[in-house]
């Protein structure tokens, strides 16, 4: 059988809503709905070839072992389920162009990038419905980063998770002023990571009912505010559901805590710099380093607050587009 080939980009993106726990840990299927927009010009570009051979899985220049590999080809067993036929061996190269110590999340640009990939590689028609369900399987906030701007990934409701996957709602061009400052302040490895933080909070936290159904409320109206482009009423609702979600994971049991105090300096300088006339709020995944949210006019001025607060690196981004095939494979 002749191999196939194909290479696909996406970017990372950065939950405005946060999704914290799993209601099925083997379908990645959330307890609550999430929304989020793509950074670029951050990207991972992926190829992914089949019929290649024994499996190989390589991810920014290292082979891939263990989890991890695993995960990558139980994605590619999904593909080969809905073409109906074996895919036999397959040689996967993963690259990314930003600092992994960022700690923005280069799975789910990876895992975006692989789906789309993978699809194109067996002969499969576009479905981003189809794609994201599909990444999502290998990270859930992978949903979200197969259409570009802001998109929503919908918890769903079957036990089988197709109706869990993430839809587009404004794309990037809707907000090209909108900046994303993702700042570094810690470049350690995090103890836990945000698959067993999640696990534990669903598991013993007593605020983790209250965090899904704010979470779930707080989604409609984050989109409202980017509909009208209203950046102090989605950085005030984006640093509270932050700060929720660290919340409940610090009530986990054992304690959950992604802040160091390098996060504390760089996000309690804000309310300053909001006080002087910047507009600047923040959000924060399962990890140390803030994302500042801005607009154009201001970003000189939050990188310099960002640095003089401690940041050690800052990458400046603008929501940017959906998951796409590209030329220029990796091998
Ligand atoms: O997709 P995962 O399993 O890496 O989990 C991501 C969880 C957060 O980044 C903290 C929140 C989110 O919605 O992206």
């Amino acid at each position: 059988m002749t191999s196939r080939k194909a290479t696909a980009r996406a970017h990372p993106n950065i939950a405005l809503v946060k999704y914290w726990g799993k209601r099925d840990a083997a379908l990645v299927l959330p307890h609550q709905s999430s929304f989020s927009v793509t950074l670029a010009p951050l990207e991972v570009t992926t190829t992914v070839e089949l019929d290649a051979g024994p499996s190989r899985v390589e991810l920014n220049g290292r082979e891939a072992t263990g989890a991890e590999r695993d995960r990558v080809l139980a994605l590619v067993n999904l593909v080969a389920h809905e073409a109906g036929r074996p895919l036999g061996g397959v040689r996967v190269v993963s690259r990314g162009n930003f600092p992994m110590a960022a700690g923005l999340a280069s799975s789910a640009a990876g895992f975006a990038a692989l789906a789309r990939a993978t699809r194109a590689a067996a002969g499969l028609p576009d479905d981003v419905a189809r794609t994201s369900r599909l990444a999502r399987a290998g990270s859930g906030s992978a949903a979200r980063s197969v259409q570009g701007g802001f998109c929503t990934w919908q918890r769903g409701q079957r036990p089988d998770g197709e109706d869990s996957f993430a839809t587009q709602d404004f794309p990037e061009s809707h907000w090209p002023e909108l900046r994303l400052l993702a700042c570094v302040v810690s470049g350690a490895e995090k103890d836990v990571s945000s698959r067993d933080g999640m696990a534990a909070t669903v598991e013993t936290s007593p605020y983790y009912r209250a965090w899904v159904e704010d979470a779930e409320a707080e989604v409609p109206r984050a989109r409202d505010a980017v509909r009208r482009r209203d950046l102090a009423a989605l950085g005030v609702l984006a640093e509270r559901n932050a700060w929720r979600m660290h919340a409940t994971a610090l009530a986990a049991e054992p304690p959950c805590c992604y802040l160091r105090p390098g996060t504390l300096a760089v996000v309690l300088a804000l309310p300053g710099a909001r006080a002087k006339g910047c507009p600047v709020y923040f959000t924060l995944d399962a990890g140390p380093n803030p994302v500042l949210l801005t607009t154009a006019e201001h970003v000189a001025r939050v990188e310099a607050l960002a640095r003089a607060a401690g940041a050690s690196d800052v990458l400046r981004c603008a929501p940017g587009g959906d998951a796409r095939l590209v030329d220029g494979a990796l091998f």
